[in-house]
Formats: C-alpha cells, structure tokens, sequence
C-alpha cells in the first residue's frame, strides 16, 4: 500500500483495528432529518466520539469547523431524493479534485445491488476506484437498500460486500443481519455496520453491534441511533467502549443508563 493511501486507512481505522464513524449525510437524499436539521448543533457534543464523519461536502462546508474536526469520509454519491423516483438511481456527485481540495481521508458512495441502477452504480464505483487509488484516497463502498429493509439479510448483504471489495473498494458499509459472519468472512476488506431506523431500544442495538464485531466487523458507521437518540451522547459512549473497549453489550448498557442519568453538568465534566 502506498505511503499516502496506508496513512489515510490509519486515520480511519485505528491502531486497535476497530473504528467508530458518524455518518450525518442523511440529508443528500431525504432532505432535513429529524434531529440532523441543524447539522452543527448535532455533531458538535458528538465529535469527541467519532474517528471520523460521513458528510457531504456540502454541510462538511457550512457546518463543521476546519480547525476543530474529525477526519472525514466525503460522501460522493447523490442526485437521488427520498420524495423521486428511484432512490438507486444515484450518480458521482463530487469529483476527486473537490475531494483532495477537502483533505478528506476518503470518500464514499452507494451501490444498489439488484435494482435497475445496478451496472450503473457498480461501474461508479469502479471510476471512483480508479481515481482515489490514483490520489492514494479509500474508496468505502456503501451497500445500500433503499426503501427495501427487508432486503437485509446475509446472502444479499455478502454479496454485496464483496462484489463493493472486487470492485476496489478499500471498505464497505453494510448493515448487520443474522449470521452476520457470512458478510465478513466473504469480504477481503474491513466491513464496518450501518444501524438503519431508530430502533426501539438502546439494547438493541448494543446487541447488533457488540454481536457484530465478535463476528468479524471491525466497527460501526452508525448515525440515528446515535443522534436522534434523546442521550446522543450517552449513545455514542456506550458503542464506543463495545468498539474500543471490547465492552459487552451489557457492559454498554450499563454505561448508557450511567450517562443518562448523570445531570447535564457532571456529564460533560466526565468526557
Ligand atoms: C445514509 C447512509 C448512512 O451513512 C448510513 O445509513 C448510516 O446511518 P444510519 O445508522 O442512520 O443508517 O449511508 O445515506
């Protein structure tokens, strides 16, 4: 791996192997998320949490400090919205040059495995490929399902992965499923977890994640469950002790009711 592209993997991935990203890109096609509607209010209390954000070039412009951030995966994919016609139907959103101008230390985008758009986002991604191996920046490949959760389960989701690692890409975002060691094991590059909707329980999540990464995940990209939680914080330090800490998910609960319960004050005392 050349000097440029292994440095900027580093700065991603860290030196334990695992990593914790923060994707506040939701708004490249459903518009102002819940809680995302001022995205500077909802990244700052949560930067200190993250080993890198998930942002369009966009709101990483207008809403995150140079001076005071977190390295950044630019999300690269877009022309699609949640209200159009098909949300697989997605196109380079950004060039590479706008990408280095940036410092990002990667970039990002969809693919829709088996859907009408499937050659055409698989062939993006093989440009994408192309031109961040040139410039040494990862590609991380996002396995997305549109409005078609069901879709999520190991055999379409392992496919995916690996068709996003013959492809190029340095790492591929999925979600978690049943026997989710399927989706690892078959993919020759990190894999890190996306969490999906808002689930109904914080437990449940800690359950996904911590059974992820005994799995073979190497972390998370994980946003509403984190910030359209009512505790963000106490969310986000919770999964980052499962992620760095090698915390169970019940270890992680026990440190999300502590944060959650501790007064305002106190609680930032403790970061
Ligand atoms: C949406 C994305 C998100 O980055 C990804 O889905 C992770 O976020 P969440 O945990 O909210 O699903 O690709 O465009």
């Amino acid at each position: 791996m050349d000097w440029g592209m292994e440095n900027r993997m580093s700065q991603l991935i860290q030196s334990d192997g695992h990593c914790m990203f923060l994707p506040i890109d939701h708004g490249y096609f459903q518009g102002p998320t819940r809680k995302l509607e001022q995205p500077s209010k909802t990244i700052e209390p949560l930067l200190p949490y993250a080993d890198a954000l998930f942002i369009t070039r966009g709101v990483l412009r207008a809403c995150v400090d140079p001076q005071n951030a977190r390295p950044v995966i630019l999300r690269v994919s877009g022309g699609a919205s949640i209200i159009g016609k098909d949300l697989a139907n997605e196109g380079l959103a950004a060039s590479m040059e706008e990408a280095i101008r940036l410092n990002v230390s990667a970039v990002g985008m969809s693919i829709f495995v088996g859907t009408e758009y499937e050659k055409e986002s698989l062939l993006n991604l093989a440009k994408l490929v192309d031109e961040g191996e040139k410039y040494g920046i990862p590609v991380m490949a996002v396995t997305a399902v549109g409005k078609e959760l069901g879709k999520r389960d190991a055999r379409y989701l392992a496919l995916c992965s690996r068709i996003a690692a013959e492809l190029g890409a340095r790492v591929v975002k999925t979600y978690w499923c049943e026997n989710f060691e399927k989706v690892t094991t078959g993919c020759p590059v990190p894999v890190v977890m996306a969490g999906g909707p808002k689930t109904e329980t914080e437990r449940e999540v800690f359950d996904f994640v911590y059974d992820g990464m005994q799995k073979g995940a190497v972390g998370i990209n994980l946003g509403r469950n984190i910030w359209q939680h009512e505790h963000p914080v106490a969310m986000a330090k919770a999964l980052r002790a499962i992620i760095h800490k090698g915390a169970t998910s019940k270890e992680a609960d026990e440190i999300f009711k502590e944060d959650s319960a501790a007064p305002a004050r106190s609680r930032s005392r403790r970061k």
